[in-house]
């Protein structure tokens, strides 16, 4: 069988450095208490009414090809996570098709619901087919615009704070060098805890899923016509739009699903943490990682963080970290790379590559 590699890499971050002070001019905050708790000092935020997921996508898939040194027709299938899509459907696959003006009605798009492990999630897929000889040349997006999505009172400070915008993407492509490539990924998920870190609203569920976890909630249904379940007025002037997330909970579970996936991923491939020369963890919060980095047992110079200037870009933040690195030439030829995730499901999964 053949292997994959990453054969192209770039990253788009908007323009707009949005830091922990301007944040307190929409809520109770300091950067003293976001510094302490995440690492993050500042975040960007893309431009309203110009730029959106895909576009941004779009900056950075262009990137990609040109550093993979192909041309957008050489494209056969697309793959684009996010959880901030421009529209609820279609997905950003197709409107990143639209965009780079592929025409050809033989690239497939396919979209990925995987919130922060939705980067690894795709890599994974990507090399399944790069693997089985289907496709030559697939491109992989993680892309975010969470500022449009966040609730900016003192109510959702605990969310907000920590996320960005941002865009990361990779060309997929086979190899034939020895030893290159990606040599596996791990994929986990548990639904038990769906409703701990998510966005429920709007959505189909009709309260569905609250009444079996015997949650109490008002979503406003009581004489809503069918229209109104999706979204109504109740759910818009109680906040109930917004993503909400039990940050202790999903910390206590990041920090022990970061490292198990790791060494399954090292166990596999007949590795040891001491093997690793980048680890690229999804920049969920500089704490975790720092935890992470611990347990690994690895030097600061071999694990890559930069959630300190992007704050956490969800599906982007392991591509723009990852492409930064490449860039810095942290990542060369011939190294060990790993890539893990963990996130909102919950899902989480890694991937080890040599560079
Ligand atoms: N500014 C000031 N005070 C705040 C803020 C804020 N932005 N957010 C919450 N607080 C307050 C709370 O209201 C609470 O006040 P109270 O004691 O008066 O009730 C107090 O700070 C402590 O709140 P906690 O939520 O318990 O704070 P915690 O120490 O757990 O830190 C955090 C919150 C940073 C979210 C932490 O739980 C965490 O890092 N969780 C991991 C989750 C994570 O990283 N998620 C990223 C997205 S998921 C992913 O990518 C894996």
């Amino acid at each position: 069988m053949l292997k994959s590699k990453i054969a192209g890499i770039g990253a788009y971050v908007p323009e707009g450095v949005v830091t922990n002070n301007d944040l307190t001019r929409f809520m109770d905050t300091s950067d003293e208490w976001i510094q302490e708790r995440t690492g993050i000092q500042e975040r960007r935020y893309g431009k309203k009414f110009e730029e959106t997921t895909s576009t941004m996508g779009l900056k950075a898939a262009e990137k990609a090809i040109a550093n993979a040194g192909i041309d957008k027709e050489d494209i056969d299938f697309i793959i684009f996570a996010t959880l901030s899509p421009d529209y609820y459907f279609p997905g950003c696959g197709v409107l990143l098709q639209r965009a780079l003006g592929i025409t050809k009605t033989e690239v497939g798009a396919l979209d990925i619901r995987n919130q922060c492990s939705g980067f690894v999630y795709g890599l994974s897929v990507a090399d399944q087919f790069v693997k089985t000889g289907m496709y030559k040349n697939v491109l992989l997006v993680g892309s975010e615009m969470h500022s449009m999505g966040l609730d900016f009172s003192t109510e959702g400070r605990n969310v907000t704070v920590i996320f960005g915008d941002g865009a990361g993407a990779v060309v997929v492509q086979p190899t034939e060098k020895e030893g290159q490539g990606i040599i596996n990924t791990k994929l986990h998920s548990d639904g038990t805890y769906a409703e701990k870190l998510a966005m429920i609203n709007p959505g189909s569920h009709g309260g569905y899923h609250a009444e079996k976890l015997e949650i109490d909630v008002d979503y406003g249904y009581s004489d809503a016509e069918f229209g109104e379940i999706f979204v109504n007025e109740h759910m818009v002037e109680n906040g109930q739009m917004f993503p909400n997330m039990e940050g202790q909970f999903v910390f206590k579970l990041a920090v022990q699903k970061f490292p198990e996936v790791i060494m399954e991923a090292l166990g596999d491939a007949g590795l040891s943490p001491q093997d690793i020369d980048m680890l690229v963890p999804h920049q969920a919060n500089l704490r975790i990682s720092k935890f992470v980095q611990k347990r690994m047992g690895l030097s600061d110079d071999k694990v890559w963080n930069n959630i300190q200037k992007y704050g956490n870009t969800t599906a982007a933040s392991i591509p723009i970290a990852l492409a930064e690195a490449v860039e810095k030439g942290a990542v060369k030829e011939g190294d060990l790379v790993c890539l893990a995730a963990f996130g909102s499901g919950f899902t989480w999964g890694s991937a080890l590559i040599r560079w």
